[in-house]
């Protein structure tokens, strides 16, 4: 699954008319003041980015892989800043750069376990010692038309993990078992010592601040379960 980090094809072309719906809980960020620098990684067309600007934050940035979904914000909303990644989940900004980061519907996108891996320890390098990191993603699903999904991609390659599938128009995505986001998160950040498996593993990690369990509607247009996470770096 190497290449499927960045399904830029997809994100250009059906991906870039979708509409985002991760709703913000703004109460979460109660204590973070309106000059902090915030990053939204994979900010789409900029819509939380938006939300975000209107309640009064001054200083938020947006970096995505789609050039289509950045034009698309820049024409919308010319006041942000977006930047279009050139090799993510790498990103142009020293350590330490952020205090709040924003991960919606990315982890998604991103069904391979090292890639996660990796984004998460790019986002952790730059937020600031007690930064905080908000997820918002897709736990696994219990209905029957995604059960049938995972099995299905798991037939068709017994080495896929479960919950990844095939959207009828084409992304491969990945719903996630609640547990294993906690411990990524939880386990974030550069590998200090040797591991099993490749890229970053157990660092300096974030700890859980906030969960909740909440009701969306996907980009394509069903219902489903999502769930957020906020974390701070330690
Ligand atoms: C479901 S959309 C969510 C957009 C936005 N966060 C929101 O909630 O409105 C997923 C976004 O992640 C971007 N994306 C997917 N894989 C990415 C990657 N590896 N690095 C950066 N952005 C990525 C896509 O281009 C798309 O804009």
């Amino acid at each position: 699954m190497d290449d499927l980090g960045r399904q830029i094809a997809y994100w250009d072309t059906a991906g870039a008319a979708k509409t985002f719906t991760h709703p913000l809980d703004l109460t979460w960020l109660a204590g973070v003041g309106r000059s902090a620098r915030v990053l939204d990684y994979g900010c789409g067309y900029g819509r939380t980015m938006a939300e975000l600007s209107d309640h009064g934050f001054r200083d938020v940035s947006g970096a995505d892989l789609s050039p289509a979904l950045v034009d698309r914000g820049r024409r919308s909303r010319p006041d942000l800043r977006f930047t279009v990644l050139e090799d993510p989940p790498g990103l142009p900004y020293p350590p330490a750069s952020f205090d709040l980061v924003l991960l919606f519907a990315v982890l998604t996108c991103v069904p391979d376990d090292a890639a996660q891996r990796e984004l998460v320890a790019e986002l952790v390098r730059v937020l600031a010692p007690g930064g905080l990191l908000y997820v918002s993603d897709m736990p696994l699903q219990d209905d029957a038309r995604s059960r049938e999904r995972y099995a299905a991609a798991r037939a068709a390659d017994p080495g896929t993990p479960y919950g990844v599938f095939t959207t009828g128009d084409g992304a491969v995505v990945r719903h996630h078992e609640p547990a294993r986001l906690r411990a990524l998160l939880r386990d974030a950040g550069p590998n200090p010592g040797p591991r099993p498996g490749p890229g970053p593993g157990p660092g300096p990690g974030l700890d859980l601040v906030h969960e909740r369990p909440i009701d969306v509607t996907t980009m394509n247009g069903n219902p489903a379960r999502a769930l957020q996470l906020l974390a701070r770096k330690r």
